[in-house]
This record gives C-alpha cells, structure tokens and sequence, in this order.
C-alpha cells in the first residue's frame, strides 16, 4: 500500500502518541502506524487521514479521543488460558504459597489484570480460583481488570465469546463455566463474571494510587503481552509503579517474550522450564519448596529462557541449528532459499501471535517469495489478511493454498467462514461440507495441520454448531 502521511508527520504524530498513550512506534512500524490511522480515520469518520492526525498533534487531544484512538493503535489479541504454564503455576505453587504464608494473617487475594483487553485473562484467573474454591473458602478474593480500551472493556463486561477466544482452554472449562447463547457463541456464567472488576486505566497516566486503597496492596500482577508494545521509557515507570503497588514476596507475570534482565531490576526471577516470573524481593533468601531460584538454574538446560530477549530472533536460531545439524548429519543439500523461508515463516507466525499484523504480513510475503509453492504460507498469509479485515485478499489466498493442497482442511473451513460473515450461506456450507468430508481422513484426537494444536474432533463440533445455526436461520 502506498504511503500517505509523510515522515516528518508521522515523527510528530509518534511522539504524540508516545506521550498520551505510551505506545512504542519507531520508524519500522509506520507502516503498522499508519495501517492504524487508516482504520482510525474510518471508524472515528475524520475527513481524510491528514484530519485525523491533526486532531490528534494539534490541540491536546481529549480523553475520549485517546482512548479512542486506542482501539485502532493497541493489540488486542487476547484468549482463554493463554500461555498456559502460567496458569498452573498461579495453581499449584502460587496461590497456595501465598494462603500458606497468610495463615493467621489477613486473609485476602488481591490480583489485578492490567491490560486485560476483552477480558480472557482475568476472567481465566476467576474460573481458576474457583476452582480452588473449596481451599479459598475464607478467603476475601479480588480481581481487578483494567485496559485503556473502552470498547474492549465494553466486550469484557458483556462475556461472551466465540469460539476462538477458546482455542486452548480446557473444554471441561468451557462446558462448566459457559453457556450457549444459540448463534455459535457462550456467555460466561454470572457466578465468573461477578469476580471480576473492570475499570479504564491508562499506564501513561501518574494516578495508579487510587488502585490500592491503604496498605492493600497486590498479591500477583498479571501484565502480559503489553510492555511490549510501549516506549522503553514507559515500561520502565510502569514495572517500577507495579513494584510499589506489589505486596512484599508478590509477583509480576509477564509474557516470556518481555523477559529482561534489565527492567526488572528490582524483582527476583524465578525460571521454569518454559516460563519465568517476577518476585518482588522480600529481602530473604533462599528457594521456596517447588520454585527454584534462578541462580541455581545456570546450568539447567532451562536457564536457557533468560538469555532470550527476543522469542522471534531464538526461534530462528533453532531453525538454523536445526538446519546446521541436519546438513551435517545427513549430507543434505537444503537450499538457503528453504531455510530462509522457513526461518521467515517461524518469525512471521511469531509476529502474528503477537497481533503485529502488518509486520507478518510483510514476512509472509517474504517467506513467499522464497518458497512459492507452500500451500502453508498461503494460508498463514490468509489467515493474517482476515485478522486486519481483507477478506477478499484472504479468499484469494485461501484459493491460491487449495490450489496446492486441496486436502489442507483448515482452508476449506476459513472460506466457510468467510462467506458465512458475507451473508453468503450456501456457499459457506459448501465449504463447511468439504471440511467434514476431509476430517472423515482423521481420528478424533488428530491435531489438524495448521491449526495450532487443535483436535479433529473440537474442529468437527465447531463445523457441526455453526452449519446447524446456519441452518435454523440464526
Ligand atoms: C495484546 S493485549 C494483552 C491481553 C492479555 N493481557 C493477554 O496477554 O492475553 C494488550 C492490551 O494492552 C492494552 N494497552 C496498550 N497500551 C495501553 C496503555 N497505555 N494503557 C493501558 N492499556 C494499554 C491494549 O488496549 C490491549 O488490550
């Protein structure tokens, strides 16, 4: 797409956004940043996207329009259990830590979710405690979520979502604690809903106080996948701010790809094998039963994780040393070109996880040239077209991957829901039928190709609830 806004825009409007909503974008993301406007410019109905940027740079911008402006510029890529290896540590080693520890005491769990986006995570972190229910009977729980999104914050109260916010929960999690609202989606029960509180907070503003009333401070901070979309500058205040808002020994979880040495200074790491934590030091030494420090991992094969600052950048290591061996080991000739694609891809698909669409995008097309008959990157590169709204770019994209391989089954069923969104029914049915006809090929606890860990079966019942709403007319 050919640029609209000139740089020396675009650096004004940067700065701006810097300081109003603390969001990261050097010059390598303009292209991401002006993809944002453009929406920004439809969905807020400025004239043209000159008038947007204005509005934006030239007065102090309202409140309203900042956060506005933050639907359009922020990631909101979010799901149910999202790496879940935190989730069971919040399980089986914190919580009862942290109740063990209170025996006596205060009997209070005070957890917050800061950037929560539609609220798959906290409301993740209710269905887990009540879970515990029966060992946090006489406990005074809360959950606070809060995210500078309003429409977001909006969807959060509202609980109910489709399928894909599900892509890696338990499916007992999801019959217990969600009911069917008949048109393909499940509303979370009042009894989840109830635990969690939302509120607006912007993490550039200074007025953090009001969270913690008194001496009440936070057992675990939840602030995962969002440091890193803000200027360094900003993510430093936050994680200092959160320091102060944490109880002594309370922790910060961020995503492992925001693991750092340096910013988190004043907390003790704790490492597991494929995650790691932040202990606010409670001035003690020493490991806990079941949490080993970090210093006594340096030679486990796990301490690997701390030398990660880029997940992307030590996924292409992998490829390459993978190629090295296989070169090595069986004489094989793999052509760079193969190996730069397939590098290419894992950081495209890594880019994509984190909702950097334009930047997979790109990677997608650069994977592609390398290797243009990959029915997988066209589907990748479908996949990432749908999530910013071209639909009619994704369809070709989904034909050129059938053309490939007609087997691939995950693109029979995206055309599906493609044309569903349409309005166009028949035809999505037909595409829907394709896609049971091709899972008859599987067993039911077959994960799907492409799908990110998804069973035959869950796909098959996804298929069989929406064609049968299609049918009833809903
Ligand atoms: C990718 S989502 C993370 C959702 C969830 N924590 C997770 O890991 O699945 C990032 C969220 O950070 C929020 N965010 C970005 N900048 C923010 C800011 N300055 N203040 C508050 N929230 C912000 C966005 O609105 C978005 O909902």
């Amino acid at each position: 797409m050919k640029p609209l806004l000139a740089h020396a825009e675009l650096e004004l409007l940067s700065a701006d956004i810097a300081r109003h909503l603390g969001l990261h974008f050097p010059p390598a993301r303009w292209q991401t940043l002006e993809n944002g406007l453009r929406a920004a410019t439809k969905g807020l109905k400025f004239g043209d996207i000159h008038e947007c940027v204005a509005r934006f740079t030239s007065f102090p911008p309202t409140v309203e329009l900042i956060e506005s402006m933050a639907g359009f510029l922020t990631v909101g890529e979010t799901y149910f259990f999202r790496e879940a290896r935190c989730f069971e540590m919040l399980q089986q080693q914190i919580i009862p830590d942290i109740i063990r520890k209170r025996h006596g005491g205060k009997q209070r769990l005070r957890i917050w979710s800061c950037g929560c986006a539609t609220g798959e995570e906290p409301y993740s972190i209710a269905i887990l405690l009540h879970t515990l229910r029966k060992e946090l009977f006489n406990i005074d729980i809360s959950i606070l979520a809060t995210d500078i999104n309003p429409q977001a914050l909006r969807k959060a109260r509202e609980g109910i979502y489709s399928n894909w916010s599900f892509r890696t929960t338990p499916t007992s999690y999801q019959k217990t604690y969600f009911r069917e609202t008949g048109d393909g989606r499940f509303e979370l029960l009042p009894i989840i809903r109830e635990m969690v509180s939302f509120a607006s907070l912007n993490l550039s503003d200074e007025c953090y106080s009001s969270l913690v009333a008194g001496n009440d401070t936070f057992d675990v901070i939840f602030c995962r996948n969002v440091l890193m979309y803000l200027t360094p500058e900003l993510a430093s205040q936050v994680v200092a701010r959160f320091h102060r808002l944490l109880s002594t020994g309370g922790w910060l979880f961020v995503s492992p790809c925001e693991s750092s040495n340096s910013l988190f200074s004043g907390y003790e790491p704790i490492a597991f094998p494929d995650a790691i934590f932040y202990r606010k030091y409670d001035g003690r030494n020493g490991a806990q039963q079941g949490i080993r420090n970090v210093s006594s991992l340096v030679h486990d094969e796990s301490s690997k994780i701390l030398k990660r600052e880029d997940q992307s950048c030590r996924q292409v290591l992998t490829v390459s040393e993978r190629a090295t061996y296989r070169e090595s080991s069986e004489n094989s000739s793999l052509k760079q070109e193969q190996l730069e694609s397939e590098a290419l891809e894992l950081l495209c698909r890594a880019h994509a996880d984190e909702g950097r669409l334009a930047d997979a995008l790109y990677l997608s097309d650069r994977a592609l040239a390398s290797d243009k008959l990959s029915a997988g990157l066209h589907y990748l590169r479908a996949i990432i077209l749908q999530e910013q709204g071209m639909n009619d770019e994704a369809t070709a994209s989904l034909k050129k991957a059938l053309y490939l391989d007609q087997d691939l089954v995950l693109a029979h069923f995206t055309l599906a829901t493609i044309e569903q969104r349409k309005g166009k029914f028949k035809t999505s049915l037909h595409y829907f039928h394709n896609a049971l006809s091709l899972l008859d090929r599987y067993n039911r606890d077959d994960i799907i190709p492409e799908s990110d860990g998804m069973s035959a079966v869950r796909l098959r019942n996804i298929i069989m609830a929406t064609t049968a709403a299609i049918s009833r007319g809903v």
